[in-house]
């Protein structure tokens, strides 16, 4: 994982330093700039986020040619000595890496019998070290020819005023404009500084100076046609909120009226118009983490209102085993960011088998979206927080209309109706329940049907942000293991949203109150006075339409997991060994 930038001009620590702040989402585990001045490249590496490296850098006005790096520990301990930039064998050329070099072992035994000497124990150092002290296209090229993985690599050479780049499997963007020139991860790094950007394929290399982009592929130069930053992002501000995980939950309101409107418009509807017309036989849906979790969801939906067989996959699991698959079959791919690998390995998988392929995504430019047949946008605007809150809402109500689109009927109706519904509990039951589960190591969520899903998506969030082990089952499993696990010091969250499951969720309730467990109950439903005394807890949800009853369901939840994050005084937006984008399998 890991964001890297490169940058020529004036102000090159400050634009390099910015640049890293926002490609944060993708790993922070140590951050490290070097920028080449006078003749010489001064290095600053530091352990931990970017605003540790801020704080230790003086120079930032001045013209220079500099590279940056946030890291994303895969190979090798978080240490300075592994935080890039990498230097060559004779320190003359500097390098940053996104990705991992799966022959890297192999190399290094090489390099070590040739006693060339390393500092550190990452892949990335052995980039650099394949490296005498010249940088140009043919030496690049050389190098290239020996890794085997994936990589975005920017170099930095003490000769040249020019920097070098590579790409294959990591996602690459440069700007040229007025004098200046950036690589980055991540076209969001060129907000400020140019209108329009080109996309670095796999197998090209090249280099930018301040004025142009030169880009090669097999030794032959390719004309790379620019495209638009034409792309919204949303404000960094807080808007008064103390972190973006809490104003993202907020902002779930604002992904449903976002779908509302786009979804009404001409464009969209002709995409499922087509998606519609397509021959189809059965659905994948596939995802990682929340997004899997907004699939299933998404299988419950299809379920109910078409005939079709419909699947749900883990991505990371889905290419190893044997799956049914032809040209009938429309695989769809749900993922925020749509970098994330084991995603757009699952999409290669099924493009080899011919599919008819579908992204649900949350960046129109990812690579899912590009490699994708068809890309339904999902309008939550840019998500920072890694906990996704905003994204599983907007990606739910996407694969709710398309479930409706699939069976011929009406979406925006009951859209409109849930609009209205929407609510956001007050925040005084929920900061008492977190200061509970704050002192807890572990908890249980049970729940039936889809309240079972709400449940492994609620017990991810709380898992992810305060670091308790949050284990989430369907009710009526416990008494097939884990019940064995429950005594007086257990705490365990249920929600019940469906009419028909209220009588056996209950007993399921019963159950864990008859062996001392304590229970927090987020129902829509008036529980009786006859069980009122089961639960220690009760926290009312609003009813509205069934369908939506999860994404109801779902937003004290994700306050829940917030405000014990805060409660274990832990950073909700940045929790430890995570990061937004995971961008290796
Ligand atoms: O960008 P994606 O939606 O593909 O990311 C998938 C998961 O990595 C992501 O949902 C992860 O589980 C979140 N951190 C959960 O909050």
């Amino acid at each position: 994982m890991c964001g890297i930038v490169g940058y020529i001009g004036e102000n090159v620590e400050k634009i390099l330093l910015e640049g890293l702040s926002i490609l944060e989402y993708r790993g922070y585990d140590s951050a490290g700039i070097a920028v080449l001045r006078n003749g010489k490249i001064e290095l600053n590496k530091r352990v931990g986020k970017v605003e540790v490296l801020k704080q230790s850098v003086k120079d930032k006005k001045k013209f220079g040619i500099g590279i940056a790096h946030t890291r994303w520990a895969t190979h090798g301990k978080v240490c300075i000595e592994n935080a890039h930039p990498q230097f060559s064998r004779g320190g003359d050329i500097a390098i940053v890496h996104n990705g991992i070099i799966e022959n890297y072992d192999i190399l290094k035994a090489n390099l070590i019998k040739d006693g060339v000497r390393f500092s550190g124990d990452t892949d990335s150092e052995v980039i650099a070290k394949l490296f005498e002290d010249k940088l140009n296209l043919k030496s690049l090229k050389v190098v290239l020819q020996k890794l085997e993985g994936s990589y975005a690599l920017v170099l930095l050479s003490k000769y040249q005023n020019k920097l070098y780049f590579a790409k294959n499997k990591s996602p690459l963007y440069v700007a040229v404009e007025n004098g200046r020139a950036m690589v980055a991860s991540d076209p969001s790094c060129f907000v400020n500084f140019s209108k329009k950007y080109f996309d670095i394929s796999d197998g090209e290399y090249g280099f930018i100076d301040k004025n142009s982009i030169n880009v090669y592929n097999k030794g032959i130069k390719v004309e790379k046609t620019s495209k638009s930053i034409n792309f919204k992002f949303s404000s960094q501000k807080m808007d008064g909120y103390s972190h973006y995980m809490i104003k993202e939950i907020y902002q779930c309101k604002d992904a449903l009226n976002n779908i509302i409107q786009n979804y009404n418009l001409k464009n969209i509807q002709s995409i499922l118009e087509h998606i519609k017309n397509c021959n189809i036989n059965r659905i994948y849906i596939i995802g990682c983490g929340t997004a899997y979790h907004a699939g299933l969801i998404g299988k419950n939906y299809l379920k109910n209102q078409t005939n079709f067989e419909v699947n749900c996959e883990l991505a990371s699991e889905f290419i190893y085993q044997n799956n049914l698959i032809d040209d009938k079959s429309l695989c769809i791919f749900i993922s925020q960011s749509g970098e994330t690998a084991d995603t757009i390995s699952a999409l290669k998988y099924c493009q080899k088998h011919n599919s008819i392929t579908l992204s649900i995504t949350n960046v129109e430019y990812s690579t899912l979206a590009k490699q994708s047949r068809f890309v339904l946008p999902i309008f939550a605007e840019q998500e920072r927080a890694v906990a996704s809150t905003k994204a599983y809402f907007a990606q739910v109500l996407v694969l709710y209309i398309l479930s409706k689109v699939l069976a011929k009927k009406e979406y925006i109706t009951t859209l409109k109706k849930f609009q209205k519904d929407l609510s956001f509990n007050s925040d005084d039951i929920i900061i008492k329940l977190s200061k509970i589960i704050s002192l807890k190591d572990q908890l249980f969520f049970i729940g039936r049907g889809i309240d079972y899903i709400t449940c492994q998506e609620g017990a991810l969030k709380l898992k992810e942000v305060s670091y308790i082990n949050c284990q989430a089952m369907p009710s009526g499993e416990l008494k097939h293991g884990t019940l064995a696990l429950i005594d007086n010091k257990s705490l365990v969250i249920t929600i019940i949203t469906d009419k028909k499951l209220l009588k056996k969720s209950i007993n399921n309730a019963c159950e864990i109150k008859s062996r001392g467990g304590k229970l927090i109950l987020f129902t829509c439903f008036k529980i009786s006075l006859d069980f009122k005394n089961v639960f220690d807890y009760i926290v009312k949800i609003k009813p509205t339409l069934d369908e939506f009853m999860c994404l109801q369901s779902i937003i004290p939840l994700q306050k829940l997991a917030y405000f014990t994050a805060l409660q274990k005084g832990n950073n909700p937006d940045m929790p430890r060994n995570l990061a937004k984008s995971v961008t290796v399998e």
